[in-house]
């Protein structure tokens, strides 16, 4: 462990003031056994994944769990992701294995795919948030791995970001977030995808993509040889005027504190409107952060942080230039269209 603890006083849910201190723990095996010590314990530990940094308790501990919401000041019917290190470990989560999970367990785990599945009497409705089903993911980060291995149970974790903040992808957000509301920080090597998985559900005949991620609906497709329907709500797009379809889409998942408009078009042409409106806030006194991204890949593994930069920044605008919608692409813009709360344009 490193020399560094941090204290700070929390309400606890009577309203008592109640100290957590926050050990930062480096990702070697002997502070990895620290970790799981704290988990088997009961207590919260973030951790890295290939993903987003994970916030984790064990799965199976009512109390541990409902730890997990007060840390992240995140509503309790909001349903959290089971960490697993072994496909074994699925089958003592779930209620039953088909032969399709089977095939997209054969092609994408460990990685970054969550399948939803019925769930077994042992998941404890804190973690399904009161859902008959889990949602269960055998990540590739070997620090996440081996913390699970030695923890020894599942670990539930949502990402590990106050609500409503984007998901942090290096262990610096997580410290901004979590210190002093959690056991333990493991400080580790930045997201290798920065987007949070690709979550499917397995529980019906036909599996819809709730949540896209790296690993793509034609990619689960393939696998699987048959349709993969996408959730419709996803991606939807806002009338002309750019009002929400519905009041619940105006909820920003990953917003930062600046307004966000994304631009979309023919390349050059969003790339002059921006330009001139850039110009046009500026000099009307407003600070303008310009995101646009080279390829998918490296808009996926930087928006987050693009995001928490401008919030540093105290950035007032963020003018924003949308991908193609397809594969990857559809992804980040996903997470793109959640941040802008739907405010898009087509020029
Ligand atoms: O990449 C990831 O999935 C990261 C890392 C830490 O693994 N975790 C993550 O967790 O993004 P979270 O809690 O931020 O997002 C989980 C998403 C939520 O949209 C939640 O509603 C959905 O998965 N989800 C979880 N269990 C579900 C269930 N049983 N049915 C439907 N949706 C579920
Ligand atoms: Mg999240």
């Amino acid at each position: 462990m490193r020399d560094r603890e941090h204290v700070i006083r929390n309400n606890n849910a009577f309203g008592i003031q109640e100290e957590i201190a926050t050990k930062v723990l480096t990702d070697g095996p002997e502070d990895i056994e620290k970790a799981a010590e704290i988990i088997r314990g009961g207590g919260l530990v973030a951790f890295p994944t290939e993903t987003v940094y994970g916030l984790g308790a064990d799965a199976l501990d009512v109390l541990a769990v409902s730890k997990i919401y007060r840390a992240k000041g995140r509503p309790s019917d909001n349903p959290m992701i089971v960490h697993i290190a072994d496909r074994g470990m699925l089958s003592e989560l779930a209620a039953e294995v088909t032969p399709d999970m089977e095939k997209l367990m054969d092609a994408f785990w460990p990685g970054p795919m969550t399948m939803i599945v019925k769930r077994l009497p042992v998941v404890p409705d804190v973690t399904t948030g009161g859902l008959d089903t889990v949602g269960v993911r055998f990540p590739s980060n070997p620090v996440a791995q081996a913390l699970i291995k030695a923890a020894g149970c599942p670990i539930a974790a949502p990402s590990a970001n106050l609500s409503g903040k984007p998901s942090p992808t290096t262990s610096a957000h997580v410290i901004n977030d979590m210190m002093g509301r959690v056991d333990a920080i493991i400080e580790s090597s930045d997201c290798e995808h920065g987007i949070e998985s690709t979550v499917i559900d397995m529980t019906g005949v036909i599996p819809i993509v709730l949540r896209p991620g790296v690993i793509t609906r034609t990619m689960m497709s393939e696998v699987l040889g048959k349709k993969v329907k996408l959730d419709p709500a996803l991606n939807a797009r806002v009338g002309e005027n750019f009002q929400p379809r519905s009041p619940g889409m105006k909820y920003k998942h990953y917003a930062p504190q600046a307004e966000m408009r994304i631009y979309a078009g023919e390349e050059a042409k969003v790339r002059e409107t921006i330009e001139s409106e850039a110009s046009k806030l500026r000099a009307a006194g407003q600070t303008v952060k310009v995101i646009a991204f080279d390829d998918e890949v490296s808009a996926a593994h930087d928006l987050f942080a693009l995001l928490r930069a401008a919030d540093k920044e105290n950035v007032d605008v963020i003018l924003a230039a949308a991908l193609p919608e397809e594969g990857l692409g559809f992804s980040v813009m996903n997470r793109m269209l959640k941040s802008a709360g739907y405010n898009i344009i087509n020029v």
